[in-house]
C-alpha cells in the first residue's frame, strides 16, 4: 500500500481499538451469530485436525471449532490485540474444547511450515494492510492440501451495517489526510478470487451470506458500530466528547430509509470464500 500509507500506525490503531472493544465485541457477536454459523459449515472441521484462526477477535470461530476438533485436534487462536485474547481466554469454559491462543500480526507468523489442516479468518482480510503477506503466511503454515475459510464484507453498497456510521463520519467530519482501505474490497468477487489463486490457493468457493440486525433506536445502531470498527473507534474516542456526542445524534439521519415500526432494520452482506493449498 503507497500514498502516505503507514502500515505501523495502522496496525497500531486496530491493536489500540480492538483492545478497546474486545468485551464490547463479543456481547456484540449474537448479531452476526449466522455469519459465524456459515463459516464453520463451510471450514467443516474434523476431529483430530489441527486448526489456526487468524484475526480471531475475542475467538468467536475457535470456541465454536474446537468441540468438533476434540478429543485429539486443537485450535491456535492468533490476534495482534493481546486484549482480544485475554478476553478471549477468560470467556473459556470447562466444557469448551482445545483453544489455544498466541499474539501474531497475521503478515508474520512464528509458526513451522506445514503445521496446520486448516485456517479460517473472520472479518479478517480486510483489516490487513497487506493482505497478500497474511494469505502467504497461511499457505506456508498449511499441510499441502490444507484448507482456508474466510468472510469478508460484501462490495460497497451492499453493507448498510457499516456504511450509514461511514456516511456520518463523513458528513460531519473532514476527510482523512490518508485515506484507510475500503473494508468492502474483497466483497468483489473476481478481487477475492484472483486474490486468493495469486496467494496459491485453489479449489476456491464463494458463497454470499446476508443477514440483517435490528435497533430499537440510532443509538444502539451507533452503540454497535463502535463494537466492531477498531481502529475507527479508536480514532473517535479520541475526538473531543461533544463532537462523539454529535456523531451518535447525528446518525439518524442517515439510517432514515432503514426504520419500521419498531426501530430499525439494518442489512449487511457478505462473503464466504472456501480454498485449499495446491
Ligand atoms: C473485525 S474483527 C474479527 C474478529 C473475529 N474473527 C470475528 O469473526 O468476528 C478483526 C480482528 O482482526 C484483528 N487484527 C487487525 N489487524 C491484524 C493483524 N495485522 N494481524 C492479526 N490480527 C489483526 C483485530 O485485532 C480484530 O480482533
Amino acid at each position: 500500500m503507497s500514498g502516505g500509507f503507514d502500515t505501523r500506525r495502522f496496525k497500531a490503531m486496530e491493536r489500540a481499538g480492538f483492545n478497546r472493544i474486545a468485551a464490547d465485541y463479543d456481547d456484540a457477536a449474537h448479531l452476526r451469530a449466522s455469519l459465524q454459523e456459515a463459516l464453520i459449515a463451510a471450514a467443516a472441521p474434523a476431529p483430530g485436525e489441527h486448526w489456526l484462526d487468524l484475526a480471531s477477535g475475542p475467538g468467536l470461530l475457535a470456541r465454536a471449532m474446537a468441540p468438533r476438533l476434540a478429543p485429539d485436534g486443537w485450535v491456535l487462536a492468533t490476534d495482534i490485540a493481546d486484549g482480544m485474547l485475554a478476553h478471549a481466554r477468560r470467556r473459556l469454559g470447562p466444557a469448551d474444547g482445545p483453544v489455544h491462543f498466541a499474539a501474531a500480526d497475521a503478515e508474520h507468523l512464528c509458526l513451522a511450515d506445514g503445521r496446520f489442516d486448516g485456517a479460517s479468518i473472520g472479518l479478517g482480510l480486510f483489516v490487513f494492510p497487506h493482505p497478500e503477506r497474511a494469505l502467504a503466511e497461511l499457505h506456508r503454515v498449511l499441510k499441502p492440501g490444507g484448507r482456508i475459510a474466510l468472510s469478508v464484507w460484501g462490495a460497497a453498497g451492499t453493507v448498510p451495517l457499516i456504511e450509514r456510521a461511514q456516511q456520518c463520519i463523513a458528513r460531519l467530519l473532514p476527510a482523512p489526510k490518508v485515506p484507510r482501505p475500503s473494508v468492502f474490497r474483497f466483497g468483489e468477487a473476481a478481487y477475492l478470487t484472483a486474490t486468493l489463486q495469486a496467494a496459491g490457493f485453489t479449489d476456491l468457493r464463494l458463497e454470499p451470506h446476508d443477514f440483517h440486525c435490528r435497533f430499537a433506536d440510532a443509538g444502539a445502531y451507533w452503540d454497535a458500530f463502535l463494537a466492531l470498527a477498531g481502529g475507527a473507534t479508536e480514532a473517535l474516542s479520541r475526538l473531543p466528547a461533544e463532537m462523539q456526542q454529535a456523531l451518535r445524534a447525528a446518525v439518524a439521519e442517515d439510517l432514515t430509509d432503514l426504520a419500521d415500526t419498531d426501530g430499525y432494520h439494518v442489512p449487511a452482506s457478505t462473503l464466504i470464500a472456501t480454498a485449499r493449498r495446491a
